[in-house]
């Protein structure tokens, strides 16, 4: 697998509603970055990740990007920590392993088909395949 320059960003602010907390949310942003972080290294992904303050997707956490150098950038959401971990690991594999950053549909895990947010294109200069 080439995981070329591929950065899993993860938001660490989005609020998720817990009513059962006084807050009335926690932050789950912060565990699902250093979650991913030991399960990628574990499986000896030099794959980094790299947790941020928003990516525009707030109703939906937690949210990811997945972006690299000259491919499209795809922005997930409603992703778990408990849940999620080896779907966001085997999507950013396939994603790693693309030309231009677009996974198959029959590649992608449940939780990318139906958290897809958005997708960007690269900037044109940048295009491969
Ligand atoms: S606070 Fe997480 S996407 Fe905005």
């Amino acid at each position: 697998m080439s995981e070329g320059d591929l950065t899993i960003h993860v938001c660490t602010a989005c609020r998720r509603v817990r009513a059962d907390l006084p807050e009335g949310y926690d932050q789950p942003g912060q565990a699902l970055a250093e979650a991913l972080t030991e399960r990628l290294i574990a499986k000896g992904s030099a794959i980094p990740v790299l947790p941020v303050e928003c990516l525009a997707v707030c109703k939906r956490p937690c949210t990811v990007a997945f972006a690299a150098d000259g491919k499209w950038t795809y922005l997930i959401g409603d992703l778990e920590t408990e849940t999620h971990l080896d779907e966001i690991v085997g999507a950013a594999e396939a994603y790693a392993a693309s030309t231009n950053g677009i996974v198959a549909w029959k590649e992608r895990p449940p939780s990318f088909r139906k958290g897809v947010v958005a997708r960007v294109p690269p900037l044109p200069a940048r295009q491969q395949g």
